[in-house]
Formats: C-alpha cells, structure tokens, sequence
C-alpha cells in the first residue's frame, strides 16, 4: 500500500501543500527530520491534526520514506531555498532509483536549478524547478504552479500538480509546462520582481493620500471604489490592511517603515541587467525597499534636510489613472523580459499560457492580467497592442501630472517615476544616445554606426584632429 507522492519538508509551504493534495484523494508520504532534541515527530504529530490526513503516511527516517513511494518516486521538496536544498539531495539521492522525479516547490534560483536538473540527470534523476506562487492560502487552497525541466518527467507528475492547482476563469488548472531546465524558476523569480512593483506602486499611492491628508479607512474607501481594471489580489489585501485596526488606531501606523526580502527582487534585477532588458520598475521598487531599509540614515539626513511633505492638487480619478497606467508599464515591462529570457536561452516560452496561470492562485492576480492572456496570443510586444496603446494614450497625462505634482511635493515616487520615464523613452524613435556613442569613441576609440551608412559598419572618429 504505498504512497503516490512525497512531500519533504513541513513548514507553512509543505504542510499547505499536503493537506491540500490529501484533500483531492491522493495517497500521500510525508518526511520531516526529527529536529535533535524534541520529542516530538512532527509528520505525524501534523497527520493527528488534520482528518485529510488519515491515510498519509508520515516519517521522520529518509529511507523509510523513501522505501514507501511507487516507483518512479515522485517526491516534492519544500525546504528552504539555498544549500538546505543541496544538502537533502545529497541525502535523498543516494536513496533513489533510476527515473525517480524530485522536484523542488522553492524559490530556488534559476540557475541552482539547471546546475542541480544536470547533477541528477547523470545519475539517472529527474529534477524538476517548479515555481509555487500563492503563500500559505494559495498552498491550501490552490497555488499557481510554475514547473520546469524535463517534458517527460512533467508528464508523470502532471496530474498531480493540477489536481492542486488553483483554476482559471474556464476551470482549467493554474499550472502549466513552462520549459526545460531552470525556466519554471525563473518564470517564478519574474512573477516576484512584478509582484515587488505591483507592491511598490501601491505603497506608493498610500503615500500620495497619506499625504493628501486621507487617514487608513480613508484610503481604503478609495481604493475599493477604484475602476475594476485595477482590481487586484494586491489591492484586495492592502484595503484590508489599511482598514484592519488596533486599539484606537490603525495597524498600518505602527509597522516600521523598513522593507524586507528574500532575494528573488534582487536576483530579477540581476538578470535583467544580465540579459539587457530595462525592467526599471521592477529594479526601482527594489532599490525603494533598500532604501527604506536605511532607517537611520533617513531619519539623521531628514533633520539636516528636512523637506516639507505636501498634498498634490490632482483629483482622486487621475491618482486612480496614474496607477492604472504604471501597472500595465509594468506587465509590459515584465512580459518583455520574460520573451527576451525565452529567445536567449531557447526556452520558447508560451506567454499567453504564463499570464492565464497568473489569472489565480498566485500574488499577481489581477483583471489586468486577465486580459493579457488574448493580448499576448499574438507573440507581439504588449506595447504595440492597440488596447493597451489606446489605453496609453488616455491615461498618459494623468501619470505625467501625478508624477510632475509628487516631485513639487517632495513625495517619493521611484516606480512611478520609472513609468512614466520608461513611457518617454520608449515612444521616441530619437534619443540623445548618439552622444553617448560619441564619448564612448572619444576616451576609447568604441567606434560608432552612422546613421547614413545604412551597411551598419562601426566608425571611428580622430576626435582632436
Ligand atoms: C508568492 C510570493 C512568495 C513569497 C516571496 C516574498 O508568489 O507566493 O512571492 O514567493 O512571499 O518570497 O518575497 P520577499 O520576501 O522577497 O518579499
């Protein structure tokens, strides 16, 4: 009587994932270590707890977990990402047979994950890098799965995965094939670095009307009143946390002001100065977390220079339209990046089927990413798509007038900023770049292309003769 699936590690993740697996009728393994010097065995003091879990199995010895999955064993990993990962396969892979399909549910690095994928395939393992969005409800409930790695290996452990998936609009599961080797993962770290944007925007907004003098409950009547293309898990959650309160006050006043993270915000900006794509919000909201994480700083500089925080004179309808426009420069930034990831390493990503998995289940949720699945059918850049071109057009001044009105007012709006920047750059055929090439072939002979030597040689100009 063995179990179909593994799962190993039963933190938040892990035991969301296996009470939601159990619930769909899947027989189950589970493995946590023992921790040294508890009493307690935490698989099966977790499967006493849930009535779901009757059937699983629980261990805390590797072997006899491992010895109780079919074959080819197909075994979900949710440890933390880094070397913990390293070091259970190392553990687990000694243990396992020809075929078997480990697969890490982590926010594992992209190339972590191709590096362990060709380890495990010399030894005749599968790996699969399977992004998991959704936090500890989506786990529960029904994530956004992001798998990537061998197509064959996915075949196996498909019907599992979508069993627990979240659904779409039509019901079919948020989980699909991404690509080979560390696509799924890095599809994953792009779902984040969009994510941190879609954060930094509305934490920007909640500045503008703190500013404007709006209290907590305030903000949140405005926000919930907003268009339904803004409409958004983000936004759902910041209504409720503006609104949630303690004591006499609001929650929100008394959380520090320093931002944390993970990683995988820094890790896509890494990557897109890697590949040479502007993802400027996305890098803009992570510097705006560094930022903020120099508390101190902030608060020695604001007394040498202390500037005047004050209400922008602009209605509450060209706000809404601001930030309207600077989430679809966002998805257009994010789904460029994801296209040029594809074509320089050859993964032949489906961006259509990216964004319907986005539709539910994951943190970036939104009405707008609802429309961009037929949106992206045509293989164009979003930008060129004449919904969204037509949506520029419209919502164009409003972001230019908040963004102009912020700077007057002394508000930060580093994502902001970066939208309407990017918008400028991007729709003129000319740029000052010309220069830039020119200094480049003064101090170091670079060389140039000319605009009337249409052959695309590179010149080179004795500047001082
Ligand atoms: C998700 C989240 C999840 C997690 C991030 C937060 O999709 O479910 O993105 O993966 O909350 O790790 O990242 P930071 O700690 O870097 O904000």
């Amino acid at each position: 009587d063995q179990a179909e699936f593994g799962l190993i590690g039963l933190g938040v993740m892990g035991k969301s994932l296996c009470r939601n697996l159990a619930s769909k009728g899947v027989k189950i393994s589970m493995f946590n270590r023992h921790v040294p010097g508890k009493e307690e065995n935490i698989a099966s003091d977790f499967k006493q707890q849930h009535k779901e879990l009757e059937n699983a199995l629980a261990f805390d010895e590797l072997h006899k977990f491992v010895s109780s999955l079919q074959q080819p064993r197909k075994i979900f990993l949710m440890v933390n990402a880094g070397s913990a990962i390293d070091a259970v396969i190392e553990e687990l892979a000694p243990l396992l047979s020809k075929n078997d399909i480990i697969i890490d549910g982590g926010n594992s690095h992209y190339e972590d994950t191709a590096r362990r994928e060709s380890l495990l395939s010399e030894k005749g393992l599968f790996f699969i890098g399977c992004g998991v969005s959704g936090g500890e409800e989506g786990a529960l409930k029904g994530p956004s799965i992001m798998p990537g790695g061998d197509l064959q290996a996915y075949d196996l452990i498909k019907p599992y995965l979508e069993k627990i998936a979240a659904r779409d609009k039509n019901d079919n599961a948020c989980c699909t094939y991404i690509g080979k080797s560390g696509s799924g993962h890095f599809t994953k770290m792009l779902h984040n670095g969009i994510e941190y944007a879609e954060m930094q925007l509305l934490a920007e907004f909640y500045q503008i009307f703190k500013t404007k003098g709006n209290n907590p409950d305030e903000i949140a009547e405005i926000l919930s009143k907003s268009d339904v293309d803004t409409q958004s898990y983000l936004l759902e959650i910041t209504i409720d946390i503006l609104k949630k309160r303690e004591g006499n006050d609001w929650l929100i006043h008394k959380i520090l002001d320093k931002a944390g993270n993970k990683g995988t915000g820094n890790w896509t900006t890494i990557a897109s100065a890697q590949l040479g794509v502007p993802s400027t919000l996305i890098a803009g909201s992570l510097f705006a977390r560094y930022l903020s994480a120099f508390k101190d700083d902030r608060d020695r500089v604001q007394n040498i220079l202390p500037s005047e925080l004050s209400a922008i004179e602009v209605s509450i309808d060209h706000i809404l339209e601001a930030y309207q426009l600077a989430r679809i420069i966002n998805h257009i930034q994010g789904f460029k990046f994801l296209k040029e990831a594809s074509e320089t390493y050859k993964w032949s990503l489906n961006l259509s089927e990216i964004a319907r998995i986005w539709t539910n289940g994951c943190i970036i949720r939104s009405e707008l990413m609802e429309k961009l699945v037929d949106m992206l059918k045509s293989g164009d850049d979003l930008i060129l798509h004449t919904e969204i071109s037509s949506s520029i057009k419209k919502l164009k001044p409003a972001l230019s007038k908040v963004v102009a009105k912020c700077i007057e007012s002394n508000i930060a709006v580093p994502c902001l900023s970066e939208a309407i920047n990017f918008l400028n750059g991007i729709s003129q055929a000319d740029s000052p770049a010309n220069l830039i090439q020119a200094q480049r072939d003064y101090f170091g002979a670079h060389t140039y292309q000319r605009v009337d030597d249409k052959s695309g040689k590179f010149h080179h100009t004795e500047w001082l003769k």
